[in-house]
């Protein structure tokens, strides 16, 4: 994991070097949609107050979890009982983030939705409210902080989420031979690179050119850079979009050259 400053210094690089869809820079019109329709949205949907209410609770729950230590761990502690204010305060995808996963769903309704990295289940219910129709499947190791997720699903009438608990090494080749294809991913756990190439050889199987995957923390780290230069070599990939926090791959197989994009959000 880079430190505050390394982080910094490559938030200023890549700030320097993205584009704000403006003049030039963005010369696809797919992808000039995508910011004029999806990043720069700033409508207030309904959703976004609602999931926020729980955001906020989390933040003030003292409740003491047990809680299994995956992956990199957080930027805060990594020990074994943790509170949910904790969890909520430091694990959790940002609401600016969180909702534009939400405006991503609304865009590309996609109907068939996983996610690696439930956590409290903040980013499950954006995603389960962008589309009601979608089937949204989300991925947890610790089983205490998977039950805080089901009841907060349970109480937003979320009834498109199932919660298959385990760590993704044993789960995610199960889950993912009882589904015909994937539309849509949020890999939002253990970010270290070889696991995370792992999982997307592992998602390959089932993409399609109408596809959009999205890796969290793509520069958190040097291994997650890594990870996300190797990704967007994949041949696979025809077009992939740095947000800094979110990396994003499409398959679109009508783009006639591979493109690579950093956008300002
Ligand atoms: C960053 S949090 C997910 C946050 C959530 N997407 C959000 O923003 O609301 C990552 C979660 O992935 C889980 N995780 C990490 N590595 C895992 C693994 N190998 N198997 C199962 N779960 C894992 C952790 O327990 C943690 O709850």
């Amino acid at each position: 994991m880079y430190s505050k400053t390394q982080l910094l210094l490559k938030y200023l690089q890549y700030w320097w070097n993205a584009s704000n869809g403006k003049g030039h820079g963005v010369h696809s019109p797919f992808v000039f949609d995508f910011i004029t329709k999806v990043i720069n949205d700033k409508k207030d949907y309904p959703a976004y107050s609602k999931i926020e209410t729980i955001r906020h609770e989390l933040k003030k729950d003292a409740t003491v979890l047990t809680i299994k230590d995956f992956g990199a761990g957080s930027r805060v502690d990594s020990s074994k009982q943790r509170k949910i204010s904790s969890i909520a305060k430091s694990a959790l995808k940002s609401r600016k983030f969180a909702q534009l996963l939400f405006r991503m769903v609304k865009y590309f309704e996609p109907s068939v939705i996983l996610e690696l990295g439930t956590s409290l289940g903040i980013t499950s219910c954006y995603l389960a409210e962008g589309n009601s129709a979608a089937r949204i499947i989300t991925m947890e190791g610790a089983p205490e902080v998977a039950a805080v997720a089901k009841n907060n699903f349970q109480r937003e009438g979320l009834k498109n989420i199932r919660i298959v608990e385990g760590n993704f090494d044993h789960t995610l080749p199960s889950v993912l031979n009882n589904l015909d294809k994937i539309d849509f991913a949020f890999i939002d756990g253990n970010h270290r690179k070889l696991p995370t190439l792992e999982y997307f050889n592992q998602l390959k199987s089932k993409i399609h050119p109408g596809t959009v995957l999205i890796f969290d923390d793509i520069h958190w780290s040097r291994e997650m850079e890594e990870a996300w230069k190797e990704l967007i070599k994949d041949a696979t990939v025809t077009l992939s979009v740095d947000l800094f926090f979110i990396g994003i791959l499409f398959f679109k197989d009508h783009f006639i050259a591979k493109q690579h994009f950093a956008i300002r959000t």
